[in-house]
This record gives C-alpha cells, structure tokens and sequence, in this order.
C-alpha cells in the first residue's frame, strides 16, 4: 500500500494581518498578562472571547489545552484561531531551554485539531518578541529553531494512519502551511529550517506507517523493497542483500533466526557519502523482525499481535537514513537493517542449537525469543566491514528496559564516544533517552558451557545483558545502543498523533548525523 502522509506541503511565510488561513495555530508561551497585551486585536477581533475565557478561567494556559474562537476580522483576516496552552500541572512556565520542544507539541495540537476541523489552510503563529524570561529578561528566540519546531510539530500531529480503512482513504489534509510571523519578530531566512522540518517530519511518518503495517503484508521482501525504493528517491545508494548473499558472508545468527519461517530474509543496505568525504562514518543498525512470535520459545498470545512492529528499529534507521540525505551531513552514514520474521516450525531454531556469527563467534540459543540481538550481530560486524568508524544501534530489543523505564524514554547503553553524542542530540531533537548501565557482571551472566556466549543472561538486568551481548560485537568501536522496547508504540492517541508506532528516535539519529554530535575525527574509543 502506497505511503500517504507525506509529502507535507512547503510552508508559506506570512505576516499577521496578510494571512487569511481557516485556523491559526497560537501558542501561548509568555504570562498571562504578556500574552493577553501581544494579542490584544487578535482578542478584538473574536469579540473578547479571548480576554473572557482567561478571565473566567475557563481557559487556564494548560499544557496542550485548546481555546478555539472565531475571528470577525479588525486586524486580522485569519477565520479562525486556537489558543494552545503550554504550562505543565504545575503552572509552571515552559523552561526556556525547551522552548522548541513546546512550539513542536503546541503545532502538533493544532494540526490535529485542524484535521478534525477540515481546515484546509493552516498558520502557526510566532511568539511574540515581547515574551520575557522568569527573571523579566527577554527571550531571544532562534527563530530558525522555532520554524523547524513548527513543521516538524505540524507533521506528527498531522500524522493519521488511514491507510487501511476503507473510510478514510483519501480523507483530505489541509494543503497550505503558513509560518506566520508575530508582530516585532526580526525577520530572517528560514528556508533551511523548514528543509529540515519537512524532511525530518516526514523520515518520522515513514518510520510509523511502516512499522504500523501488518507483517502479513510487511514482509522481509516487500519491507526491503519498499525501503529501497524510498531511499533511491532520497538520493541514497542501497542494496538489498537476499538469502544467498546473506549465507555467503557467513551470517549464521540472521540465519538461524530465519530458519523458522517461510519467509526469506534481507539485508537493507543504505550509504550516505558527503560531497566533500569524511573521515567519519557513522554505521546506524536498525532491528528489522517484522514479525516476533517467539519462535519455538513462543510467547503467549495475549499482544502477541504488537510484534508486527518488532521492525521499529529498522524503519527508525530507514527513515533517518532518507532525511540524512535529503538535509545532508558532514560524515559518511551507512544504515544497515537486518529482516526476518521469527518463527515456530519443524525447521526452526531449538533452545540448545548453536549458532556461528560472522565473525565467528558461536552463540547458544537458549531462547528464541532473544532474536533481536542475534540478527543485530551480525549486522554490527557487517557495518565494521564496510567501513563504519562509529556505531549505533536501534531496536526494541528487550521488555526488560520496558519495566525500566516504562513507556517513557529509551535506553541507550554504549561505549567509547556513544552516549555523550547520542545524549546531546536526543535533548536537541526533543526526544527522551535515559543512560542505563554495562558494567562486566552482565557479560558473565552470558557465559556459556560449550559456545562463545549464550543469547540470554536470566531474568536479572535483562536489559542490560542485552546490550553486553551486542558489545560483545563492537571491538571497542565506539557505540551506542538504543533501546525502544517501550517507545516505539502508543496505546493511546495523544498530542503527536494518533495511536500505533511513533516512528521514536528518527528525530535523535537525524540530529546525530546531521548536527554532528560525533566528535569528528576522534574515531577511537
Ligand atoms: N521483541 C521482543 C522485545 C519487546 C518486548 C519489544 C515488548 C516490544 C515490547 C524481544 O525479541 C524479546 O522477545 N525479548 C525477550 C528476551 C528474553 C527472552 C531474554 C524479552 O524481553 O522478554
Ligand atoms: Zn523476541
Ligand atoms: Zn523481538
């Protein structure tokens, strides 16, 4: 089924009184008082509907609380307006070091409630100049920030995945975007903001409908030729390695876990080469199991239905590896996805069976259900192969690290220069990574009686065990590990979307790349 959440039209730039979309987006960042004085015609022109509903606190400038009113024109020719409140349950004023992360949640709001409305053109306006710090000094905003901030938002928010109902297809998305700007905004380009909100929005919405697709339809195959289609429009070069290539280069560990199924599997293969070299090569290594039964450990049946995005990972580093492209960055990127079902049958894995890696390192399968690790092994030692200086790795890998850190943020566990880089670029891209531990105690939870390692340590640390066998595979390369058990899908519909995959970390490995959080030429440990 064809992708249709994307292209997002490029926004247009307009001033206040010129716009005339159907609804303008507004978030509210400053104090009340500040607020109401900025918006004092926007408040004339919904008859003080504004002024009253902060008055009689019916609008009370919560986090994500919405206030729409009608606009009867004055200074303003917009037809309507929506108010986004940004304070947390505290009351507290949004921390200015985020302040791009509210302006992308505020936009996210408004473009959904937008898409409800059938507003066919949109604007989000600017905060005002005026708006002043908690110890009365003025913001100085990153106007380039905020606009990027601002298409990104509209983005997710905007994301709804009708692909597979038949009511929904073809339901219309607003058409115009308008980065509006407030009154005493300096005025300055933001043509690159917006390539990269675009680009980025859209590798995000890439990464969810692929990883919201049914494995009866998203197999190995068609995953790898899909993917491969859409990063050749991006301009990237790419392989798809199949079962013979893939048994060629000794991949023992995919290979077993392919065993099981009827379904062959695929290595996906991207490269990212900037016009001007680099010594630098970051290798991305995404999870790719589009569809996680458990094998012949089977798991029981109550959710087993969510294991058709056991590829999140995958469509993470798919999806980034298209917005690299598209924004470009200073150092080579080499994506690599791993694909297999994991499967029961006569011929599948056994509890016991002992595998052999590419590189040589036999592993104990004593549960099937710890797949991930194996299939990303080999992928690691792959990505080495071909070049890659710096390593990370992307996958739902364990639901130990859902127990963790719940559904909140993602684990990232590393060595060497990885987590510093991934820390920096997860808190500029707005996205939740927390540090979690790889002291020596977990690799011996790994030993084995008769092979190199076995797949699973016990119930202990499972995260954590998970994340020592990986770099087990790294030869001191310095790597990170992210794991997105818990991320990577929502039961619930909230501010970025509706419910189902989040399309989480595409946004941290596309500012990885292309902000260069990597520390370039520091290719050692
Ligand atoms: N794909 C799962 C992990 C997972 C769990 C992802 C919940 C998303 C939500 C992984 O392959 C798995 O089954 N891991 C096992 C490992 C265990 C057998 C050591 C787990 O976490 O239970
Ligand atoms: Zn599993
Ligand atoms: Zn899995």
């Amino acid at each position: 089924m064809s992708n249709s959440q994307y292209p997002l039209v490029s926004p247009v730039m307009s001033t206040a009184e010129s716009t005339t979309v159907d609804l303008l987006i507004v978030p509210l960042i400053g104090s009340k008082d500040d607020e109401l004085e900025r918006l004092k015609s926007l408040d004339l022109s919904s008859h003080g509907v504004i002024a009253r509903a902060f008055e009689s606190g019916e609008f009370r400038n919560k986090r994500n609380q919405t206030l729409l009113v009608d606009l009867h024109g004055g200074d303003w020719n917009a037809k309507r307006a929506v108010l986004i409140g940004t304070r947390d349950r505290y009351r507290r004023r949004p921390d200015p070091r985020y302040l791009e992360d509210v302006i992308r949640q505020a936009s996210a709001v408004g473009a959904r409630l937008a898409g409800k409305l059938k507003a066919t053109t949109v604007g989000v306006l600017f905060p005002g100049n005026s708006v002043r710090k908690w110890d009365g000094t003025k913001i100085s905003w990153r106007w380039d920030w905020i606009a990027q901030a601002a298409i990104e938002g509209i983005g997710y928010g905007g994301f709804s995945d009708g692909r597979y109902r038949k009511s929904e297809k073809g339901s219309a998305k607003p058409a115009v975007y308008e980065l509006v700007w407030s009154e005493g905004c300096t005025t300055v380009d933001l043509t690159e903001s917006i390539r990269c909100g675009n680009a980025t929005a859209r590798s995000v919405n890439v990464a969810r409908e692929f990883a919201n697709d049914p494995a009866n339809i998203l197999t190995p195959r068609l995953f790898a030729e899909r993917a491969d289609l859409l990063c050749k429009e991006s301009g990237l070069h790419t392989e798809i390695l199949d079962e013979a290539a893939i048994q060629k280069l000794g991949m023992g560990l995919l290979l077993g876990v392919a065993r099981g199924s009827e379904e062959p599997p695929r290595l996906l293969v991207m490269r990212y080469e900037p016009p001007q070299g680099s010594e630098v090569t970051l290798g991305l290594v995404g999870k790719g199991v589009t569809f996680d039964s458990g094998g012949i450990s089977i798991k029981p049946a109550g959710g087993m239905e969510r294991m058709k995005s056991d590829m999140s990972g995958g469509a993470a580093v798919i999806g980034s590896m298209c917005a690299i492209a598209e924004i470009g960055a200073p150092v080579g990127v080499i994506g690599l996805v791993p694909m297999t079902e994991n499967m029961p049958s006569g011929r599948a894995t056994k509890p016991g069976d002992i595998l052999t890696s590419a590189d040589g390192t036999t592993v104990e399968v004593i549960n099937t259900d710890a797949e991930g690790r194996l299939i990303l092994a080999d992928a690691l030692w792959y990505a080495q192969k071909l070049g890659a200086t710096h390593l990370v790795d992307v996958a739902t890998l364990t639901g130990a690290c859902v127990v963790a850190l719940g559904k909140v943020a993602s684990g990232v566990f590393g060595h060497g220069l990885g987590v510093g880089p991934i820390l920096a670029a997860a808190q500029s891209a707005g996205e939740r990574v927390w540090e979690l531990p790889l002291y020596p105690e977990y690799r011996e939870q790994l030993e084995s009686e008769l092979a190199d390692l076995k797949n699973v340590g016990g119930r202990e640390g499972g995260a954590c065990t998970a994340a020592s066998f990986l770099e087990s595979f790294t030869n001191g390369k310095p790597w990170a590990h992210l794991d997105i058990a818990g991320t990577a899908w929502t039961e619930r519909a909230g501010p970025d979307g509706d419910a189902g995959a989040t399309g989480v970390m595409v946004r941290t490995l596309v500012a990885l790349a292309t902000k260069t959080h990597i520390p370039v030429g520091k290719a050692g440990p």
